[in-house]
């Protein structure tokens, strides 16, 4: 599991760590990481290729030839610029959320359970007829490489969580030609507001979120339930929910969204669904991880 260190993925890592006979790995940037009895913590820090190649190594040494029942790809960090670069160059954001989880899902693709799942966690930003400002174009390069002109912000964040989408929908399909039986699920938690993503916001947007923006999402959310504001544990469990299986998605959905507190199986974004695009994105990512198509 990623981002299991805080916010949604702390919270549905409580629910996984409780499993009898069951081995929870979580990969963790820094050190002293505090996490459930049973868990087993290991270094990966998503911002660096080379992170990601030794925590799989690490994990597939320790499996053996036992398999990976749930692959969770979780953390995510939202954009405030699209200056910081990756230890490989490629812009931060993108290559957290997207590049790394890509190379993550490849890499264990092979290890994984018959009957196992894959969850990663997008975001209904993804989609311009929910959140006015989701991608209605993808241009992965220029999300690797983007110039003054890209898109900056939460503009940047949704459309690598397009990203984690048709990445999702490409691992559902390869699952099909290749009759492996994993199931693929692509989450979106919904607005969550207490976890760090939020509190990673500018100085500005934390004052002004207790006095202007909780109350005013509040009333909007009566009218458009996507800008309800959830919580950790409730978007947690709901992880666990669909990882575990206890929730299971309708025949051909791959996608789950938890609407005011309810899972939710609707259609992604249109570009979500153009399969050009997804495999566009896929032969892309490829060629930046140094994988073959
Ligand atoms: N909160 C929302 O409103 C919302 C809405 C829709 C979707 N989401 C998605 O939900 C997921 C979880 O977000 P959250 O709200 O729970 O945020 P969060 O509390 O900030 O958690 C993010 C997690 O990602 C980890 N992470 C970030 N960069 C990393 C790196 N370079 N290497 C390893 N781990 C890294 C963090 O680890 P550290 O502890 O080291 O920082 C943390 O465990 C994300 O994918 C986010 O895009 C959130």
């Amino acid at each position: 599991m990623t981002g299991a260190t805080s916010g949604i993925g702390a919270e549905a890592l409580k629910h996984f760590a409780k499993l009898p006979d069951t081995k929870v790995y979580v990969g963790v940037r820094g050190s002293g990481r505090i996490v459930p009895k049973g868990t087993e913590v290991l270094p990966l820090d998503l911002s660096s290729l080379k992170s990601v190649h030794s925590f799989a190594d690490n994990i597939k040494q320790r499996l053996g030839n036992t398999k990976i029942d749930i692959l969770v790809l979780n953390a995510g960090v939202q954009a405030t610029d699209n200056k910081k670069r990756s230890e490989d160059g490629f812009e931060l954001t993108f290559a957290t959320n997207h590049l790394a989880h890509y190379l993550l899902a490849r890499l264990f693709l092979p290890n994984l359970a018959k009957g196992g799942k894959i969850v990663i966690t997008t975001s209904d930003s993804h989609d311009p007829a929910i959140i006015f400002f989701g991608p209605k174009t993808l241009a992965t390069k220029e999300l690797a490489y983007p110039n003054e002109d890209s898109p900056k912000g939460m503009r940047f964040y949704a459309a690598t969580k397009l990203c984690n989408l048709l990445t999702a929908r490409s691992l559902a399909s390869i699952n099909v030609e290749e009759n492996r039986s994993v199931g693929v699920i692509a989450y979106n938690p919904g607005l969550t507001g207490d976890t760090s993503l939020m509190g990673k916001q500018s100085v500005f947007i934390k004052i002004l979120l207790p006095v202007i923006i909780l109350p005013l999402f509040y009333v909007i959310s009566m009218f458009k339930p996507a800008f309800f504001m959830g919580t950790a544990k409730r978007s947690g469990e709901a992880l666990a929910e669909l990882a575990l299986g206890k929730v299971t998605l309708p025949t051909d959905k791959i996608y789950a969204s938890l609407v005011r507190g309810k899972l939710t199986f609707p259609n992604p974004s249109q570009l979500a669904q153009d399969n050009n695009t997804r495999d566009l994105l896929w032969k892309e990512s490829a060629k930046m991880v140094g994988l073959p198509e």
